[in-house]
């Protein structure tokens, strides 16, 4: 989602004559795009404006815009003497003229939200030539007790459907034929005429998209209706990002994530059912307040039964202001615990990870070349189902579609050789 408002806020400049540098020390305005959702993003953000003190001209602008600045607001001017814009989520379209007024000296915030804010006229300045960004919903009406981002992105809101489909369009005449849908609790997506069902259907019927993917989506919000869509629509890639966060019931229920392990291993069930060799992938929190060691078994328990492909998984970080800070203070889990258990997670996700790839090889599937590989004469592909494929060849592949063999793996990632000749397309799984 922040790639996606830094895409924003780069075509709103663009519309008004900036143009993008290479390197800080050579801005009049440097732009911090922010995120809030646990403190070792914020102390990066804290960090990365120190540096920036010794490397910018002097009379540059500096600004922090996003979650962080919505949250901090007023204080980051504070803290921050040569910050002179904090601008939130909702607050892009104003950025030329609040420049304006930094360059004049002036010190500004603004963190308004604006209910009817889509940057609907604003044309993006996408930085990736393969896959598109598209947010289809803004804020969220969930609120978990861990979580800043109701606070920093405000209520949920979703796009209207024509304004998604033409986006889509556009990005297709670019040459683009894969397609992100982002939102935070993306198949929540209403907006008053069509829910997500609707607008998997519409996006994948435009001519020229070959691949949708969507994240986040929540469990509660995967009705009959979006499974079938999934299932149904070519397009839409067999690859779910599905957060659980906890599989202990009673961790969920402080979580106030508004569903059971059941209810989880339920809709994973149901996804699966409908949709073959689907790769699944998700969140978790270790540590939340209160989680005791029979809990934590619980979460090792579902991660064992569910097999996800890949988890990210943290450390719980209290949030200024959210409801999980209000628990008392005895729920607090020491340091050592904390560390303990996301080391004990990491290792059942990373072998669980590397069984299931292993069991990959030889395969063979459709790759979208996406870009060079950091190393080596290697291009970095992706399949439908969200493996990482490194294949031999040069710049010219990226963004085509190629048939590869999976020959080896990290665990993690694969190398892949190219399926020449005409080989019928494999089926995904
Ligand atoms: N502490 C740790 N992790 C968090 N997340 C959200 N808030 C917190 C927090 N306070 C994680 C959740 C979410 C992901 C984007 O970040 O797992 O799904
Ligand atoms: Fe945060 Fe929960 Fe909303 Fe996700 S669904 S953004 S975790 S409040």
């Amino acid at each position: 989602m922040n790639v996606s408002d830094s895409e924003l806020i780069l075509g709103r400049l663009a519309a008004e004559g900036y143009r993008q540098v290479t390197s800080p020390a050579d801005a009049d305005v440097i732009l911090l795009n922010t995120c809030a959702i646990r403190d070792h993003a914020e102390q990066r953000v804290l960090g990365r404006l120190g540096e920036l003190k010794g490397i910018m001209k002097s009379g540059a602008v500096v600004g922090v815009t996003g979650c962080m600045a919505q949250r901090l607001g007023p204080t980051l001017l504070e803290q921050a003497r040569h910050v002179s814009l904090v601008i939130g989520p909702d607050g892009y379209r104003a950025l030329p003229a609040l420049l304006e007024r930094a360059r004049n000296g002036e010190r500004a915030v603004e963190t308004t939200f604006d209910l009817e804010e889509h940057y609907e006229d604003v044309v993006p300045r996408r930085s990736d030539s393969v896959k598109a960004w598209i947010p289809v919903q803004r804020g969220c009406d969930y609120k978990c007790t861990y979580c800043i981002v109701p606070m920093t992105r405000g209520p949920e809101r979703s796009r209207r459907l024509p304004d998604v489909v033409r986006e889509v369009e556009n990005v297709v005449a670019d040459g683009i034929s894969e397609v992100v849908l982002l939102g935070q609790t993306v198949n929540s997506y209403h907006d008053g005429a069509s829910d997500f069902a609707t607008l998997l259907r519409a996006v994948g019927a435009v001519p020229g998209i070959r691949r949708v993917r969507f994240t986040s989506p929540h469990p509660n919000d995967f009705t009959d209706a979006v499974i079938a869509a999934m299932a149904d629509v070519a397009a839409v890639c067999e690859h779910v990002h599905l957060p659980m966060q906890s599989g202990s019931t009673r961790v969920l229920r402080r979580m106030l994530r508004r569903y059971s392990r059941e209810g989880y291993l339920d809709c994973v069930r149901r996804l699966r059912d409908a949709i073959p060799g689907l790769c699944l992938t998700t969140d978790i929190i270790v540590a939340f307040p209160g989680e005791t060691e029979a809990d934590f078994a619980e979460t090792l328990s579902a991660v064992e039964a569910i097999g996800f492909d890949d988890a990210f998984t943290f450390r719980f970080s209290p949030r200024d202001g959210t409801p999980a800070t209000r628990l008392p203070e005895s729920d607090t889990v020491p340091d050592e615990v904390a560390v303990d258990r996301l080391d004990r997670l990491i290792a059942a996700v990373r072998g669980q990870a590397r069984r299931r790839n292993l069991s990959l090889l030889g395969q063979r599937r459709e790759v979208l070349v996406e870009r060079t590989a950091r190393r080596g004469q290697l291009l970095q592909s992706r399949t439908r189902d969200f493996k990482t494929v490194l294949v031999p060849g040069d710049e010219s592949l990226i963004g085509r579609y190629l048939t590869v063999e999976l020959t080896g793996t990290t665990g993690s990632t694969f190398t892949g050789t190219l399926v020449t000749g005409r080989t019928p397309l494999p089926v995904a799984g």
